[in-house]
């Protein structure tokens, strides 16, 4: 059960933004009376057990990359929502030739939508379908209206191209970063692409899940992002956050 889905629409007007970590890199972010997914993988996630996908109704699902841990679940809550499927080219066809609807990007581009503007941009990792169909390059979006400015970094290591996220879009006043390590950059170069992006406030994604990926010197890793003045915000499943 997800009581956050009754919020859904309340606030149209608010200065209010809202996210609810759903494991991995799966966040449900609320802005403009709008609700936003990304990389949803839930059902197949053993720490996500307590949530339900047929509660999510999303109105958008954004993805970064063809990665079953980041698509899963993508067409089972597209076929209870009716959510519009915004992702790199080759992603949103896979899904279109399904019967989904959505909107397609590439690199450097960026599209109006009711909730804001999307940019897809850079991030280096791979990108295929667990079917073995191809899945584009993979990337990271920024996300921004009146009201706020996110970046979702996606699966990627650190990468010198995050300089220039801040001089291409407006002052981000949130990053999602991927800290796990591994398949991802880890914590201490989260930390420094948040200087890179020059954003304070940090949530922390795609760490715990699987073995390789598990963070177990929580506190040391919150102490280094706030010895340079950064917040990092390491969430359990379920836990919301208003920005
Ligand atoms: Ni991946
Ligand atoms: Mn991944």
């Amino acid at each position: 059960m997800l009581p956050f889905i009754s919020y859904i629409g309340k606030y149209q007007n608010a200065h209010y933004m809202k996210t609810t970590y759903l494991g991995h890199s799966c966040i449900l972010m609320e802005t403009k009376g709008k609700s936003i997914l990304f990389d949803p993988f839930i059902s197949g996630n053993p720490l996500a057990g307590h949530i339900d996908i047929n509660e999510i109704k999303p109105d958008y699902i954004l993805i970064s990359h063809a990665h079953q841990d980041h698509v899963l679940d993508v067409e089972a809550i597209a076929s209870n929502s009716g959510a519009k499927i915004i992702s790199n080219y080759e992603i949103f066809s896979y899904y279109n030739e399904k019967g989904f609807d959505g909107h397609p990007l590439n690199h450097g581009g960026k599209a109006n939508f009711d909730f804001g503007t999307v940019k897809y941009v850079n991030a280096i990792h791979s990108s295929v379908f667990p079917d073995g169909s191809y899945g584009g390059n993979p990337g990271g979006f920024v996300i921004w209206n009146e009201e706020c400015s996110i970046y979702f970094a996606g699966d990627t290591a650190l990468s010198m191209d995050m300089k220039l996220i801040p001089m291409l879009c407006p002052a981000l006043d949130l990053a999602i970063l991927p800290i796990g390590d591994n398949f991802t950059m880890d914590h201490r170069e989260a930390l420094l692409a948040a200087e890179f992006v020059k954003c304070d406030q940090i949530l922390a994604c795609h760490f715990d899940t699987f073995g390789p990926i598990e963070v177990n010197n929580k506190e040391e890793v919150i102490n280094l992002f706030e010895q340079k003045g950064k917040t990092l915000h390491l969430p359990s499943i379920g836990d919301k956050i208003e920005w």
